[in-house]
């Protein structure tokens, strides 16, 4: 099956003063998804933006909402977030005592359902619910902040399960979260991963060489 290949930068790179001409930026310059990453200080040790912060950057924009929850018991939320305005809820498997249920209310709530896996997560925990969500978030550096090393083993993992996709002629996206930058980008790609998330690798330097190189290696892998 043809990938299609989605880029998702990243709000927490942006410049959180201004994000509505942020969001504008990535948008002009061809971003696919917006990517925004929500933390509890308790899943990780990080806090960042929540509920009201979607809901007014949702009036930005008509982009899609890759919604990131990086917080213990993510079901106690759903519907608040699909209200702020999340297109896409992903979860995390290890921050979930029920993913099925979990993944029900997202689902019922008109979202599509993702699910992510920390560093140290082995794909086969995610392998039962690849029937009923759209997409696998492969996490290359440990969730909680943004400017880490890219981890390379995950692109083993993305590799296995873009194989077990293909085998049982499933169609799921692959995402990847963490240190990627042009420097990687290509080899994440060639590993199967079609939705690539990037915060300083879009936002720090030059912006818009930063979003058409990302563009360039998608087309060039199409
Ligand atoms: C980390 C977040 C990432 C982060 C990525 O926990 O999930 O989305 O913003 O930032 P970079 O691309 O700088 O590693
Ligand atoms: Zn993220």
């Amino acid at each position: 099956m043809k990938l299609q290949y989605k880029l998702a930068p990243s709000l927490l790179a942006a410049d959180f003063s201004c994000l509505g001409n942020e969001i504008s930026r990535i948008e002009n310059e061809g971003a696919d998804y917006v990517h925004i990453d929500v933390m509890d200080g308790l899943f990780v040790p990080n806090i960042s933006i929540g509920l009201p912060v979607i809901r007014s950057v949702r009036k930005c924009t008509d982009m899609f909402f890759d919604v990131h929850l990086m917080i213990q018991e993510p079901m106690r939320y759903i519907e608040n977030f699909a209200e702020a305005g999340a297109d896409g809820i992903t979860i995390h498997a290890e921050a979930c005592a029920d993913i099925d249920a979990t993944i029900d209310r997202i689902i019922k709530m008109g979202c599509k359902p993702a699910i992510s896996l920390s560093p140290d997560t082995d794909i086969d925990v995610v392998i039962p619910y690849l029937d009923r969500v759209n997409m696998v978030l492969l996490m290359s550096v440990y969730p909680g902040y943004g400017g880490q090393k890219f981890i390379e083993r995950i692109l083993d993992k993305a590799v296995a399960l873009r194989k077990y996709i293909n085998d049982n002629g499933l169609d799921v996206d692959i995402e990847m979260d963490g240190g990627i930058k042009l420097a990687n980008a290509k080899r994440v790609v060639e590993a199967g991963v079609n939705v690539l998330v990037a915060g300083t690798g879009v936002f720090k330097g030059d912006f818009k060489e930063n979003m058409e190189g990302f563009k360039k290696i998608f087309e060039e892998n199409s």
